[in-house]
């Protein structure tokens, strides 16, 4: 797909589909048509009741009196209601609408009103990232008859004002890097389990070391260097499968970096839950189980091209959750790196075991200025926030806020959660230190979170729980079915505000 900066009018623009975007009650009138065609939209608008409300359409044949072949008159609802989240969602809505058109040539008009609520650059990125995004297709195991019948955009003009031209094809480098990185980790999360196994997931990172030119180093401990290190948590868990776990290291180091932060991403391949089995309609979806992983991938994927000033870290520590013959039991007791007994109960709370350790190494091997996990943690946290909201913990209130911050900046929505001590008290083991599930039913993100708080030293650390939005079983504009990426957009801001 080719992306272009015009900053000639959009009435000259030779597209299948021209977009448009009216605010509700807005003016929808434009000084570049010609009488005639202004008069069409009049009477068009009036007889299709369209007022420019949130997901209204108005579609014009142009009839030759412009460039265009089709118009799209696209409704973004109130000027003041208006935030980045809203210019991702109108962008994806339009060009979802425009599609039903069969387009190879769509051209974007962006509003005079949106460079005055955001940057330039940002507005032309968000475009990128929309459009990319928003058409998304994991299609490699379709059929040859299915493929051959699409027909997918391949250009999209941008029209913006001359003076900001420069900002937006700085928008458009940006978007790109982004959008490539978000969608390495749906491919990752979508193909198969039985393709993206621990190996997999190592070879990966090896590949992305080796296209660094030197920037980035890779480190695969093998189990036996896992049990030196005395992983046993993470051992644990991987032991119920025939494939070998795989703790996969990437470092990113410029020079005289001013922070060193470490990502960690879950990285259980398939969740079965281990011998505490799910169900099937629990399992049916687990291969999303290594989402955080893959975002973790998906940005040592692109971090060279974004000349990030920190130095970065990423761990994952990859296996299965498989109930074979040599399984972890409930019962069992294992030690983590950091020397803490913790008594398994409950096998299906694996990440929070293969975490323990990652988080463990981090804080006494790495030793960074910042920890952030990012993991598939909890089914209570989808519970407590829907499909579409990320639950953050930490334990330090600059870090929060400043993820807080980028995560409003790219339009991902997390929420902020209570690290409540106090329910601590329900993760106590009679027999070791503590247990890898609470007692009773309900806050279980919670303690989810403060059981790996127990692994942090004192660092700052934010948690994030994206089991709600890793994977989507619905198509939406922006997201379509299977791996979504979230975290991606997030992290890759906050780690180039460094
Ligand atoms: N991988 C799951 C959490 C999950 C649930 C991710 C839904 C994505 C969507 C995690 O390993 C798990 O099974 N957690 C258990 C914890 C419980 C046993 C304390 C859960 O949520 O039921
Ligand atoms: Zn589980
Ligand atoms: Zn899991």
């Amino acid at each position: 797909m080719k992306f272009s900066i015009k900053p000639s009018e959009p009435s000259k623009l030779d597209a299948d589909v021209l977009i448009l975007y009216v605010w509700e009650d807005g003016l929808i009138s434009y000084n570049q048509f010609p009488d005639s065609l202004n008069s069409v939209i009049k009477e068009a608008a009036e007889r299709e009741d369209f007022k420019g409300r949130e997901k209204q359409y108005l579609v014009i044949s142009t009839r030759g009196l412009i460039s265009s072949y089709k118009l799209l008159l696209c409704g973004i609802g109130k000027k003041e209601e208006y935030d980045i989240s809203r210019l991702y969602q109108s962008l994806a809505q339009s060009v979802k609408k425009s599609e039903e058109y069969k387009p190879v040539k769509i051209a974007i008009a962006v509003h005079d009103d949106w460079l005055k609520l955001f940057e330039a650059k940002r507005c032309v990125q968000s475009i990128i990232e929309t459009v990319r995004l928003s058409t998304y297709l994991f299609d490699k195991y379709k059929g040859d008859e299915e493929k051959k019948n699409r027909r997918p955009i391949e250009e999209v003009y941008i029209a913006v004002s001359p003076p900001k031209i420069a900002q937006a094809e700085e928008g458009v480098d940006a978007g790109t890097i982004i959008a490539d990185a978000v969608c390495f980790a749906r491919d990752l999360v979508n193909e198969p389990a039985e393709v993206t196994s621990p190996q997999y997931l190592a070879d990966t990172a090896i590949d992305i070391a080796k296209n660094s030119d030197g920037q980035i180093k890779v480190k695969i401990l093998e189990i036996e260097e896992m049990k030196k290190l005395g992983m046993n948590a993470f051992l644990g868990v991987a032991k119920g499968s025939h494939k070998p776990p795989k703790f996969i290291h990437l470092s990113y180091k410029p020079s005289r970096p001013a922070k060193k932060i470490i990502l960690i991403g879950k990285g259980i391949t398939f969740d079965t839950g281990g011998l505490s089995l799910k169900g099937s309609e629990h399992m049916e979806t687990m291969k999303q189980d290594m989402a955080g992983g893959a975002a973790v991938l998906a940005i040592f994927s692109q971090i060279t091209s974004l000349s990030v000033k920190a130095e970065v870290i990423g761990i994952i520590a990859a296996c299965e959750n498989m109930p074979g013959g040599n399984a972890l039991k409930p019962g069992d007791i294992l030690k983590a790196m950091n020397g803490k007994t913790i008594e398994v109960l409950n096998t299906d709370a694996e990440g929070r075991l293969t975490l323990a350790d990652a988080i463990s190494y981090a804080s006494l091997k790495d030793k960074p200025d910042e920890i952030i996990d990012i993991a598939t943690l909890c089914g209570a946290c989808v519970v407590a926030l829907g499909t579409d909201i990320t639950g953050m913990w930490g334990n330090d209130e600059k870090l929060l806020g400043n993820i807080e911050k980028y995560a409003r900046l790219s339009g991902e929505h997390i929420w902020r959660m209570p690290l409540f001590k106090d329910y601590m008290d329900l993760m106590k083991s009679s027999i070791a230190d503590i247990k890898n599930v609470q007692m009773g039913r309900y806050g279980g993100a919670i303690t989810g979170a403060l059981f790996l708080s127990e692994f942090v030293e004192k660092i700052p650390w934010v948690h994030l729980d994206i089991a709600g939005p890793a994977y989507t079983e619905k198509d939406s504009p922006l997201i379509p079915h299977g791996g979504t990426g979230f975290g991606v957009r997030l992290l890759l801001e906050y780690i180039v505000s460094l």
